[in-house]
């Protein structure tokens, strides 16, 4: 147990010099007194609200919730903004500031006297941004999920966040339904605030974060609205102020196991494929050198559990009634580490005591999955040497298979404007192929790995057909995706040497993708490839250029890993 002297924060507050007199005094201008600060944790809450965040439009009512618990615990809570991602209004893709993000939390927690941290936030990229900054900046923190929204309404029915938007768009453009009933399904699909209510990745990243031991126990799942949330909120308030004195650091509870951990709790939700890449992006930042075929060994072994869509028929609501993540990780527990520490100071074991499965179509038991193997594979061959990820629970299980002609894209404006040719000369056999969109092609990696069926043949009745790009998908998307293809075209990848009229086969129980033309004719293609040009000329982008890696290796810059500890700021 610390003693208040040996707080961080005491070396801005506690001695009794020239510059701790300045840092006292401008705290009594903001009103506190010196018994509101004076020998206790400092907290920042590190706020990633914003108007333009619909999934976070709470977080200013929560971080008031969490500053009840910091003073309830007797710390002295500081909120501290940060960028918000919010997905479905950055371009060209959240993806491409998560590490900045990233870096606004580590160098936030470095500069200012804090003692621990809470992370507010839940929208896709910002879970791992918050969580690989703050195991960067190495202070007590506690993760506060932003927890999802209400299921979508429609007609007495459900609508979930983006799996029914692709399902009712492709039924639009095949005239299945009417404008009238798309501004409907416009008018209830986002209904109140909080993350998207599928198997997304902002649910997959929460309940990832939970599984690892970054949350209270049972938080990832609280729908947004629940006053369980608020309360959540004030619990964690309370909770840091005792990590921060015993200081409960990240890098004791993000170990090997804990990673494993979230692996196991991924695959069984057929969570979203760009939590692989978040996943091993949080690994690298702990030290830990994660690679893509752990993965697949797990999902191997683990089924998809969860019955969510887009893998399954229910939503985030519905599993938080039938018991939630411990209860999922009840059932999963023969497969889980249950020695891992968790931020609430128990074991991952002592957590998920007591929980229990209320609905087990839901929450389905090891035995009676919703898929027999885990959510998601990692496929090898000459188009993708470093690796590619597909989501096969989510595809046609005829596609698992396949060899097929490739219909080649070099840019997604060229392949939108295609899809819409009555004339395409197109087949379902067929395998569309996008380039140039990976983390530098893109840039950023946006989410377009789930190219639209051709409307030539939406209309025929087809609903899914294998597609292959260095994108990534959204967690709310489905199909014959392939994803992530490493390394990408745009820094010459074999990707960028396909061609339309190649054969490829994919055989996903082989973990195999391989483009059909000879060695000799694909180096000809490599010898006449020339680079495109640079798409990130200054700024922030240009420093994203230089450094980011690649997917397999998590897509964070290289001067970001682990390494040795910075030493403190000076205070003069
Ligand atoms: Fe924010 Fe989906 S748009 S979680």
């Amino acid at each position: 147990m610390k003693k208040p002297e040996e707080l961080r924060s005491y070396r801005w507050f506690g001695v009794n010099d020239l510059r701790s007199f300045g840092h006292r005094s401008r705290l009594r201008q903001i009103g506190y007194d010196r018994d509101d600060f004076a020998g206790k944790p400092v907290i920042g809450i590190i706020n990633t609200w914003s108007d333009i965040n619909p999934c976070h439009t709470h977080l200013r009512a929560r971080a008031d919730e969490v500053k009840r618990g910091v003073w309830q615990a007797g710390g002295f809570p500081l909120e501290l903004p940060a960028m918000s991602l919010a997905e479905p209004y950055q371009k060209p893709s959240t993806m491409l500031y998560r590490n900045l993000l990233a870096m606004e939390v580590e160098e936030l927690g470095r500069s200012y006297p804090i003692d621990g941290m809470v992370l507010l936030g839940g929208c896709d990229k910002t879970t791992p941004a918050l969580i690989m900054g703050a195991i960067s900046a190495g202070l007590p923190a506690i993760f506060v999920p932003a927890g999802p929204m209400l299921r979508g309404n429609l007609r007495g029915g459900f609508l979930g966040s983006g799996s029914d938007t692709w399902k009712y768009w492709d039924d639009l453009r095949a005239g299945l339904i009417s404008e009238r009933d798309w501004m409907e399904i416009e008018n209830g699909i986002a209904r109140s605030f909080g993350t998207c209510m599928t198997m997304g990745t902002a649910a997959t990243m929460m309940s990832v974060a939970e599984a690892m031991g970054l949350t209270l126990p049972g938080a990832s799942a609280i729908p947004a609205p629940d006053s369980n949330h608020s309360r959540m909120a004030t619990a964690a308030g309370r909770r840091i102020v005792d990590m921060v004195w015993h200081d409960l650091t990240p890098d004791r509870v993000v170990t090997p196991a804990a990673i494993d951990n979230g692996i196991v709790v991924h695959q069984a939700l057929g969570g979203s494929t760009n939590g692989i890449i978040h996943i091993i992006a949080m690994a690298r930042r702990a030290g830990i050198d994660l690679r893509l075929e752990r993965f697949d060994e797990i999902s191997r072994k683990v089924p998809v559990i969860a019955n969510i869509r887009p893998s399954g028929a229910y939503l985030m609501e519905d599993f938080f009634y039938a018991g939630g993540l411990r209860a999922l990780m009840g059932v999963l527990a023969p497969h889980l580490d249950l020695s891992c520490l968790t931020v609430a100071g128990i074991s991952l074991g002592e957590a998920i005591e007591g929980s229990q499965v209320w609905n087990d179509d839901v929450i389905r038991t090891l035995d009676r999955p919703v898929f027999p193997y885990g959510g998601t594979a990692i496929l090898r061959g000459n188009l993708a040497p470093d690796g590619a990820v597909m989501k096969p629970s989510a595809a046609d299980p005829r596609l698992l298979k396949h060899r097929g002609p490739a219909l080649a894209f070099d840019s997604y404006d060229e392949m939108a404007a295609a899809v819409e040719r009555d004339d395409l000369d197109v087949t379902p056999d067929h395998v569309l192929v996008l380039k140039n969109v990976g983390p530098l092609g893109g840039p950023g990696m946006p989410e377009w790995g789930m190219l639209p069926i051709p409307r030539k043949l939406v209309k025929a009745g087809v609903r899914d057909m294998l597609r292959i790009s260095d994108a990534r998908m959204s967690g709310t998307s489905y199909g014959a995706c392939i994803l992530h293809v490493a390394p990408e075209a745009y820094v010459g990848g074999p990707l960028a040497h396909v061609r339309t009229g190649d054969m490829i086969e994919v055989d996903v129980a082989a973990r195999r993708l391989h483009l059909d033309v000879p060695e000799e004719e694909l180096a000809r293609r490599r010898a006449s490839w020339t680079a495109p040009p640079e798409r990130l000329p200054r700024g922030y982008g240009a420093l994203y250029a230089r450094h980011v890696s690649q997917a397999n290796d998590g897509c964070d810059f290289d001067f970001l890993g682990a390494g040795p500890r910075l030493p403190e700021p000076d205070i003069h």
